[in-house]
């Protein structure tokens, strides 16, 4: 075998295996490569319920009101999307799986109409009937003129899905449509990258302060041994979840 191809074999690959189950390097993930492990039906991190810090928080998070507009970015297929709706809450989100969107609107049977939004570059999905908006498109693309402000957001698995390099770009664009009164729950967990090739990526307290701490107060409200066997299959002895509420100084 010639030298050409040896490297050829061995092009991003990682010795270390991601939660898809493979070999990949994962750490630089575009929303094309997303959208790929979507096509082959890789969404092993949809929770099939409300995420349990969600609801655990929820009124912690909304300090007991109504009607609050939240936004949910890289929001998946999530089902606390419709349960936010349920709540009495407007609810905007971002994924880069079309199909992951769309059937946030489909399994509730909610009718919806789409549009290009050419400044966002991202076609928005938004319900004829209820307070219901997704973008699909590149989270990276978004900005405060487009979205507006909002009471809440929702981060799970998202912080911790992108590339580690563009953490501070995400959270500029979360700090961008925060108000004083916004408080931003944020589900971050303690993994070992140097076993588990991610994503999740792991995020301390330490970096959420690095992030956001210069505009925010950071505070730790939730933390959990949320080890599974799933984790275990990419040979993990602990992965620790971390929630955090976050409030512009
Ligand atoms: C780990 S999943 C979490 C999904 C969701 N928050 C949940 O709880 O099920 C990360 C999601 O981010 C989306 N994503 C990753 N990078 C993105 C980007 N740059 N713009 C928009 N969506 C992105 C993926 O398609 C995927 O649905």
């Amino acid at each position: 075998m010639s030298n050409a191809n040896v490297i050829d074999e061995t092009r991003g690959k990682s010795p270390k295996v991601n939660q898809f189950g493979d070999y990949e390097d994962t750490t630089n993930m575009s929303c094309k490569d997303w959208n790929e492990r979507w096509g082959k039906k890789q969404t092993q991190f949809h929770m099939p319920k409300v995420h349990p810090m969600l609801s655990k928080c929820i009124d912690r998070l909304t300090d007991g009101k109504k009607n609050l507009r939240f936004f949910v970015p890289l929001c998946g297929k999530s089902m606390d999307l419709n349960w936010l709706l349920e709540q009495g809450h407007e609810v905007v989100g971002c994924d880069c799986s079309e199909a992951g969107c769309k059937e946030v609107f489909e399994r509730d049977s909610i009718p919806y109409t789409t549009e290009y939004r050419q400044n966002v570059k991202s076609t928005l999905l938004k319900a004829t009937d209820r307070k219901l908006s997704l973008y699909v498109g590149d989270f990276f693309q978004l900005q405060r003129k487009e979205l507006g402000e909002f009471d809440c957001v929702w981060d799970r698995g998202s912080l911790v899905a992108v590339p580690v390099k563009k953490r501070q770009e995400y959270a500029d664009i979360i700090l961008s449509i925060m108000t004083n009164e916004t408080r931003y729950l944020l589900d971050c967990f303690l993994v070992n990258n140097d076993i588990f090739g991610g994503p999740p990526f792991n995020c301390t307290e330490e970096e959420v302060n690095k992030y956001i701490g210069h505009q925010c107060r950071v505070e730790k409200i939730e933390e959990r041994d949320a080890m599974t066997n799933w984790q275990k299959t990419w040979g993990l002895k602990s992965f620790v979840e971390e929630v955090y509420m976050i409030r512009l100084k």
